[in-house]
């Protein structure tokens, strides 16, 4: 009974209509992406030692990127959505708090520059347009068609509930992401890069939600409130639920501080941790912070559920799952109590005002879990079979090398050392390596050694990054032509 329906037509307004106020905000961002702790991954930092302040960005690519309207979702897996969305957790992240270890004199520095007066001010400054770029185009996403009365809403959602009750019993292989995971190469390799992108999530779980603390109450948010304190293990430090992943990571032997495995997040698990603060942070976007915490509750029963299965699937009794066994438990008391002690209180309360905020951040976030998935999905079908010199490249190689004159394509000469910070093309491309050698790098925890001669495939909208390991690298890049790709998708 869904009268929610896509709205494929609809315009995003301009993010910023006044040019010069577009130059001024632009300059702002590349500002904030050159603060010291945004340069670029140096040969040390494929992963991030011991420094959760330390976020190597790419902000040469900013000139190239239009940042004049919101983003689509259809664009969420792209080098613009990457580069908004590590942006604005950065600017969210300057309001939290995480402490370095006490002899850490580097990291203290570190925390320094982070916490620092002109950081903050770039981040204050730069928040509202990166939230508008990044989060302007949902609106438009999703139209909420016809009038919706409390009654129906709560129907609505009484209805989403009962099918989140039917689908518990599926099992692993029926969850699409957790399918990919199983059908990869190295399900090991695939299962920890999908914990990494729950990690800029869990590790400071619930901090959205406890910018929603502060105020005047009333019982709606000593409802959300109580919800809270579940989250963070009611003060007790080792059941709070960013202690119970920082275990799951620990037992595999993943790191647990904070940002270790910046490179590798994509840009869909960023920009779902990055929508809870954005509606968080905006007091005026509450109701739709409700509807948006009612699909997660709601859906991480059975989530968590096949997530703890499937881990206990792929290594055995080695992982800690008390995590996901919590939230397998808990959410379902969650999901009702948000339904019960917030959204059907808060509707009774503010009526129309909170209907449609309401059911705008349960869609919004719902439509942006699923381009997240699609996210995760594609990747795992690429890095999860990625292979050196596949025989079904040869031909394409062949073809550029025939047309080599004229066929688009982009050459680069790179030293020892040389790091390529992680990042995502527009288009279907091939790696040539003429001379030299280079590791690559298509998800976390995998390398791929290359030298002279070696070809690989990379796909427009997957993550990847590279390092120089020979005194010099002479590589090519063609493009491919729309399509031209698509065998080696459907083979994978
Ligand atoms: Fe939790
Ligand atoms: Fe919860
Ligand atoms: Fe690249």
């Amino acid at each position: 009974m869904s009268q929610t329906s896509l709205a494929p037509n609809a315009r995003p307004r301009p993010a910023i209509e006044n040019p010069e106020t577009a130059v001024a905000a632009r300059a702002a961002i590349e500002a904030f992406a050159r603060l010291a702790w945004g340069a670029e991954a140096g040969a040390e930092e494929l992963y991030i030692q011991g420094n959760p302040f330390r976020r190597p960005m790419r902000a040469k690519d900013l000139p190239f990127m239009s940042l004049d309207r919101p983003l689509p979702l259809a664009r969420l897996a792209g080098n613009t959505s990457l580069a908004l969305h590590r942006l604005l957790i950065n600017a969210y992240e300057t309001d939290l708090l995480f402490l370095p270890p006490r002899d850490d004199a580097a990291a203290w520095r570190a925390f320094d520059a982070f916490y620092d007066a002109e950081a903050l001010r770039l981040a204050d400054r730069v928040r509202p347009v990166l939230e508008h770029l990044a989060f302007g185009a949902l609106p438009q996403e999703v139209e909420i068609a016809g009038r919706w009365t409390g009654d129906l809403l709560d129907a609505y959602f009484r209805e989403f509930l009962a099918e989140e009750r039917k689908q518990a019993a599926r099992g692993v292989a029926q969850d699409p992401v957790l399918a990919a995971i199983l059908e990869s190469a190295d399900p090991t390799a695939a299962a920890r890069h999908y914990l990494i992108q729950m990690a800029p999530d869990f590790l400071s779980e619930a901090s959205a939600m406890a910018r929603l603390a502060p105020g005047a109450y009333g019982p709606l948010q000593s409802a959300l409130f109580n919800v809270l304190i579940d989250e963070y293990g009611a003060g007790v430090h080792r059941a709070k639920h960013s202690t119970l992943f920082e275990a799951t990571l620990s037992s595999l032997g993943l790191d647990a501080t904070p940002h270790y495995y910046w490179q590798f997040y994509q840009p869909g698990a960023l920009a779902l941790t990055n929508y809870f603060h954005f509606v968080a942070r905006n007091k005026n976007h509450f109701f739709r912070y409700l509807g948006a915490l009612f699909f997660t509750e709601a859906s991480l029963v059975n989530a968590t559920g096949r997530q703890g299965a499937l881990l206990r699937t792929i290594f055995g009794d080695a992982v800690d799952t008390r995590y996901f066994d919590e939230h397998h438990h808990i959410d379902r008391h969650h999901s009702e109590m948000v339904l019960a002690r917030l959204i059907e209180p808060a509707v009774a309360a503010y009526g129309q005002r909170a209907i449609t905020g309401i059911l705008t951040g349960f869609e919004e976030f719902r439509l942006l879990q699923a381009a997240a998935d699609r996210d995760l999905i594609d990747q795992l079908s690429w890095a999860g079979h990625l292979v050196p010199n596949d025989p079904r490249v040869a031909p394409l190689v062949a073809d550029w090398r025939a047309r080599r004159d004229t066929a688009p394509s982009e050459s680069f000469v790179e030293c020892r050392d040389e790091r390529s910070t992680t990042h995502i093309h527009p288009d279907d491309r091939l790696l040539v390596l003429e001379a030299g050698d280079m590791d690559f790098f298509p998800m976390a925890g995998v390398t791929l050694p290359l030298k002279a001669g070696d070809v690989l495939f990379i796909p427009g909208g997957r993550l990847h990054g590279s390092i120089v390991r020979s005194t010099e690298c002479i590589y090519h890049q063609p493009i491919l032509a729309a399509a031209t790709a698509d065998p080696l998708w459907r083979a994978a």
